[in-house]
């Protein structure tokens, strides 16, 4: 059988490791070569804790999914989406409903590259490479245009993205326009890693520090909250990962929070 990741543009260098391939292996995901599982084992093997984080994470991104559809979201705009591989948001959204349409953004070619092969076969979906703080562009996309109905809720994720995010990027500007684009009743979901300063050197920023290039962005409750400016937050609101809509028991804590939001009036901020 020809291995269709055989066809990858030159753009993918199999010789050095690759960060959303890092975090598909960590997943448990096929879209990783030698070279990013060598650092993957490296990572895990310093912080056991980091296969946890993406898992929970992952497992945060399915309830919020099928708690959009289950509020009437059809349409999913995912901002920072990695490799669309391993159970992600069209295989949850499409399998309780197959007219789910799914827009992934990532301004990262490698998955671009990668996520293409992925996507080739699969229906109402669509990837654009496109930096999420260059909202206006995003929105602007033909891809994007053609497979969302911005009349209709949207259901916006940002799930473990925001952070590679500096505030002075203005991540709320490019928010505001994503929000301002969206009708009433739509969502945002978002993930971020947790600063707690009663457990400093314990918490996820400490082990992003450890093993990933990129600096996050440290952003306490009240700041991550300030991102869902202009949404009411779902029950239970803003909380550790494991505590947000449970759906099993004994789910690891994970030093990430999480949150839903909807877009309940037209009244916008002022941005
Ligand atoms: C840790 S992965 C999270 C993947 C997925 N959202 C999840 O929850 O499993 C973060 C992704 O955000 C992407 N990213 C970081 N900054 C971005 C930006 N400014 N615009 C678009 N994507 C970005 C990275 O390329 C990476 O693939």
């Amino acid at each position: 059988m020809v291995d269709p990741e055989a066809q990858l543009p030159p753009i993918v260098d199999l010789t050095r490791p690759n960060d959303a391939r890092v975090y598909d292996y960590l997943l448990g995901g096929a879209h990783n070569f030698a070279v990013d599982r060598d650092l993957a084992k490296q990572v895990v093997a310093a912080m056991p804790e980091v296969k946890q984080v993406a898992l929970a994470n992952r497992a945060f991104m399915h309830r919020v999914v099928r708690e959009s559809v289950r509020a009437g979201v059809r349409q999913f705009l995912d901002l920072g989406s990695g490799i669309p591989g391993v159970g992600n948001v069209h295989e949850i959204a499409q399998s309780i409903d197959p007219t789910c349409r799914v827009a992934y953004v990532d301004s990262d070619p490698v998955v671009h590259a990668h996520g293409e092969l992925i996507l080739a076969d699969s229906p109402n979906t669509a990837l654009v490479n496109a930096d999420l703080l260059d909202a206006a562009d995003v929105l602007d996309r033909r891809e994007v245009r053609d497979l969302l109905d911005f009349g209709q809720p949207v259901a916006v994720l940002g799930l473990l993205s925001l952070h590679f995010i500096q505030d002075h990027e203005d991540p709320d500007g490019a928010l505001a326009v994503y929000r301002d684009a969206i009708p009433v009743g739509s969502l945002l979901a978002l993930s971020h890693p947790a600063v707690d300063p009663a457990h400093e050197g314990n918490d996820a920023i400490d082990l992003f520090e450890q093993g990933y290039m990129v600096r996050p962005a440290r952003r306490d409750l009240d700041r991550f909250r300030r991102m869902f400016d202009g949404f009411e937050l779902l029950e239970p609101g803003i909380t550790r990962l494991s505590q947000w809509r449970p759906d099993r028991e004994g789910v690891e804590d994970v030093p990430v929070n999480g949150g839903l939001g909807i877009k309940s009036s037209t009244t916008t901020t002022g941005r």
